[in-house]
């Protein structure tokens, strides 16, 4: 079926010009774009939905969005981890409105059909109210069609013939691993998930954890001041720091200091953490540079924090506003009060109220306040800096530049560029 909007498609390349560094405002603002990022990049893309510590039982399940599709994540019966619309076939209402959970079935709260672990429909109330053509058989949730996982992060996708996960990161799964494998048993999750809203558009906050290392220095100045450590200044710390950007091929993006003797910022991981080994599993090159300290996107709409375990999505809520998504994942193997020392490192610096992601969602909101006016729209954006510079380095995978630079924003933009102009595969066969 075709949805009423598809009608209207705009051409994006007006908007972007990567190779100028030249970003037109109405990417955050226009409603048109929004709803198109819906269907071209949203819906074809890999989406972050959970992480595996979240389901250990057949039933255990976790609610989340796909671009603003409310979806089930659950474990079924054989243990599988499947993917549903949260959206009961007969009125639409969800099915389950839980956070998160165990459960047998999910039964719609409206009237009261219910939908098993493999998202059959197993029960209709009044099911003699019917006509003998009512099969149940073709009233089931509708499944995301694939959902794959890597190294502990389970992605799904609309798309139903998708380049694999581990094919459409590329590179960037060995940037992540600077993270994610530390150790045999890989990551768990610790406490809970925060959740807040922001006022900005998604992509804000996707292409700085991508791309914006320079904002660092000035934005965080005061949060930089209270972490120093006594008797040092800050930006002895950070300023000037070298560092490489990696700029993926498919709008991923990551930045990190490089540095040879690297350190985990709070000092209780840190001393726990045995960076011998480290260099032993993930090489020199991860451990001095990736694993410094660092920021990364996986395109579209999922970033992370290495040094502090945060991961999170940035879920759309129309042009304007964000809903942010962030759990702490540690290594297995970290003992009881080192995770708890990693939780509360976490909390303090990029929790909701930490001292980094203030200064960030701050930002965010600025740019978008400007973002909307008449004679604002009238001039580009500058994503200039590192024009020229991407390179190979021989050290790094991939395509890289300076760590203060746009490079890894330009490619953002021009991923979501080139999907933004091609027809999604519903409405090849629309
Ligand atoms: Fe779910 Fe009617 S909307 S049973
Ligand atoms: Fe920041």
């Amino acid at each position: 079926r075709r949805p009423a909007e598809l009608a209207r498609t705009v051409d994006v390349s007006g908007l972007v010009d990567t190779e100028g560094g030249l970003l037109d405002r109405a990417v955050f603002t226009d409603e048109t774009v929004y709803r198109q990022e819906m269907r071209r990049v949203f819906a074809p893309s890999w989406l972050f939905l959970a992480h595996t510590d979240q389901f250990h039982r057949p039933g255990d399940f976790f609610t989340t969005w796909m671009g603003e599709d409310p979806v089930i994540v659950t474990m079924d019966r054989n243990r599988r981890i499947r993917a549903y619309l949260n959206s009961c076939r007969h009125r639409g209402a969800r099915v389950c409105r839980a956070d998160f959970g165990t459960t047998r079935n999910f039964t719609c709260t409206y009237h009261g059909w219910s939908f098993n672990l493999e998202g059959g429909l197993v029960s209709v109330p009044n099911r003699e109210g019917y006509p003998d053509s009512f099969d149940t058989g073709q009233w089931g949730l509708v499944e995301v069609p694939h959902v794959e996982t890597y190294r502990g992060l389970i992605f799904g996708t609309w798309n139903p013939a998708p380049v694999p996960l581990r094919e459409s990161l590329g590179d960037m799964a060995w940037y992540m691993d600077a993270m994610l494998d530390h150790d045999e048993k890989g990551t768990v999750v610790v406490g809970g998930i925060h959740k807040w809203m922001l006022e900005g558009n998604w992509k804000l906050a996707a292409e700085q954890f991508a791309t914006d290392w320079y904002h660092v220095n000035m934005s965080h100045a005061s949060a930089l001041m209270v972490l120093a450590p006594a008797g040092k200044k800050p930006k002895q710390e950070i300023v000037h720091r070298a560092g490489r950007q990696y700029v993926g091929a498919n709008g991923h993006g990551a930045g990190f200091p490089v540095h040879p003797k690297n350190r985990f910022d709070d000092g209780t991981v840190h001393e726990w953490t045995d960076y011998d080994a480290l260099r032993e599993r993930l090489g020199d090159a991860r451990v001095e540079g990736p694993l410094t300290n660092g920021h990364a996107t996986v395109f579209p709409n999922f970033s992370y924090l290495p040094v502090n375990g945060s991961i999170r999505i940035w879920h759309p809520k129309g042009p304007d506003r964000m809903e942010v998504w962030a759990w702490t994942i540690v290594d297995a193997s970290m003992p009881e009060e080192i995770r708890e020392a990693q939780r509360l490192y976490n909390l303090r610096t990029f929790g909701p109220s930490g001292v980094f992601e203030q200064d960030d969602g701050e930002n965010w909101s600025e740019v978008q306040g400007t973002a909307g006016g008449f004679m604002a729209n009238r001039v580009a954006l500058n994503y200039q800096m590192g024009l020229g510079g991407e390179r190979e380095d021989g050290r790094h995978p991939g395509t890289t530049s300076e760590l203060y630079s746009d490079a890894a924003g330009r490619s953002f933009y021009a991923h979501w560029r080139t999907l933004m102009n091609t027809p999604a595969w519903h409405e090849e066969h629309a």
